[in-house]
């Protein structure tokens, strides 16, 4: 792959240099997963009542490869009346047969579902790769394994609904209009479409424009695996599709995750109307050093917790706080990981950070970073090479900023990271509360007690200690204040689509 140097501010030319040869040194060869072993259509339409089928009006738009902005294929735009259509295959699906057969039933084709995904893993993961521009590793390792754990997860919670809400009889609501991002997409939609069909809703469900294509490989393989038609229906297209999915009258549950903006917009227009709504929406997780933890674990995690998945993650751990009588050591060892990370191709299985997933999302991250540079805070980035084409963006950290720096109170949603310090525990509480959000956070200490009197204390729906980013089908997922309302996953992932 072509490459040019970036230029970076804060090293001169010779440290830059010193650096990169060192890295070049060091580097591993180039290890490419193939992509000879991927089916991909040059064209997909909407997924309707079990098969494919052009939208009303002919509008397609691209699907690219943020990683070398080439054209993928061509994914169907759904207007108002192909969403209509899915609508009523949803509605009839769950009256004529989904809402009939016994939940064992159900239960099978869910399991049949989980296990071609598995079956299917590697094609899934490098169509998830190419599409959004995530490392491979990550996409195979974590999206396509848990995509397949929530569909087995759901699976067993679908006979045995009684036992989730016990004394009482619980009952499906209908149709479940869900709309995912484009951070986790196939796991995303597998995150909303199982609990759905656990409990005997029937679905439309609408992918992110940049991210579409294992949607409708999962549309696919809802087809091998004989889903009654209508029980699962995909519609492809932007925002606009996507209300047009809030608003219509026939559906009666609205699971949404994406921005903090689109969420308010959503819950203004369900005020009022019969619908049940889930939202998970933006996050800014604190991720807090003590003096006392294990200084190389919190690195690793740390740099784990905001620069995996390019930092596209809800819950990343974007705001470090570090005990002061630490700080420098830590700051020390969090420069040295970082320049050692592998920034460029996401089909390599040596690379740490992808591309970025879109130019939109790319033109906002640099935007903050010049805001945090005018803000006045210093910043590091290492002297890495990235591709030529494609959307990239180096790993960044910034430190000295203050509570009130726009780069420590906004949602930048990529590999930037804000550093402050702190002396007491009431002092980082305070701190790592004082944002709109309150999704995620993490603590590294030797102490339980510790753990257990910060976690307490922490405004967050989840709180990682002496680890980040770990999920798993069986935890409740969700936020307070602008992070949103409702759970997903487990137990507490089940109570949104029931009545009882
Ligand atoms: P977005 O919130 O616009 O998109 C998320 C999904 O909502 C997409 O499927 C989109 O097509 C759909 N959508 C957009 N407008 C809609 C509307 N009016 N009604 C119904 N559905 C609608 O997010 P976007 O613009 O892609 O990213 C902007 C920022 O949002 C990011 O920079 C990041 O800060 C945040 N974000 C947060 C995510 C999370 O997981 N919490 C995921 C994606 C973005
Ligand atoms: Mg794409």
């Amino acid at each position: 792959m072509e490459k040019t140097k970036t230029q970076n501010k804060e090293l001169t030319s010779e440290e830059q240099k010193a650096e990169i040869n060192f890295k070049t040194d060091w580097q591993y060869a180039a290890s490419p997963e193939s992509t000879d072993h991927i089916q991909l259509k040059k064209k997909y339409d909407l997924f309707i009542n079990g098969k494919f089928v052009a939208p009303a009006k002919p509008k397609y738009f691209d699907s690219i490869n943020p990683s070398t902005e080439e054209k993928i294929a061509e994914v169907a735009e759904a207007d108002e009346a192909d969403v209509n259509k899915a609508v009523k295959a949803a509605r009839d699906a769950y009256k004529g047969k989904w809402s009939k057969i016994s939940a064992s039933e159900r239960a099978k084709y869910m399991f049949r579902i989980a296990r071609i995904i598995q079956e299917k893993a590697r094609e899934l993961a490098v169509i998830e790769t190419m599409d959004g521009g995530k490392p491979i590793r990550e996409s195979r390792d974590i999206d396509i394994p848990l995509a397949a754990a929530h569909f087995f997860y759901y699976a067993g919670w679908a006979d045995k609904l009684n036992y989730a809400v016990p004394g009482k009889t619980p009952k499906p609501l209908g149709v479940a209009g869900q709309i995912i991002p484009w951070n986790f997409p196939l796991l995303m939609a597998a995150w909303k479409i199982a609990p759905a069909l656990a409990t005997g809703n029937t679905v439309v469900l609408k992918p992110a424009e940049t991210t579409s294509l294992t949607a409708l490989k999962l549309a696919e393989i809802i087809q091998e695996a004989d889903l009654p038609p209508g029980v699962v229906n995909i519609v492809t297209g932007a925002g606009k599709t996507g209300s047009l999915i809030v608003n219509h009258p026939g559906v009666d549950k609205i699971a949404f995750t994406g921005s903090t903006d689109i969420g308010k917009l959503i819950q203004k227009s369900l005020a009022g109307t019969h619908k049940k709504y889930t939202l998970e929406l933006g996050g800014k997780a604190a991720n807090i050093i003590f003096e006392d933890a294990s200084i190389d674990q919190a690195v690793e995690g740390i740099v784990n917790g905001i620069f995996f998945n390019q930092g596209h993650v809800c819950c990343a751990g974007s705001r470090l706080f570090v005990q002061e009588s630490v700080f420098e050591i830590v700051m020390r060892k969090l420069k040295d990981r970082i320049a050692t990370l592998v920034v460029g191709n996401p089909l390599d299985k040596n690379t740490d950070i992808g591309a970025i997933n879109s130019k939109a999302q790319l033109d906002k991250i640099s935007e903050y970073h010049s805001i945090g540079l005018k803000e006045g805070a210093e910043c590091y980035q290492p002297a890495c090479e990235v591709p030529s084409k494609g959307y990239w963006f180096r790993p960044t950290v910034f430190w000295n900023v203050s509570q009130a720096s726009r780069i420590v109170q906004e949602e930048i949603f990529g590999p930037v990271l804000t550093v402050q310090t702190f002396r007491t525990i009431q002092e980082v509480v305070e701190k790592a509360n004082n944002t709109p959000y309150g999704l995620s956070g993490g603590i590294w200490t030797d102490k339980g007690s510790k753990i257990f009197k910060v976690s307490g204390e922490l405004k967050a729906g989840v709180v990682w200690a002496n680890t980040f980013n770990k999920f798993d089908p069986t935890s409740p997922f969700g936020g307070y204040k602008e992070s949103g309302i409702g759970r997903e996953g487990g137990l507490h992932g089940l109570m949104p689509y029931l009545q009882y």
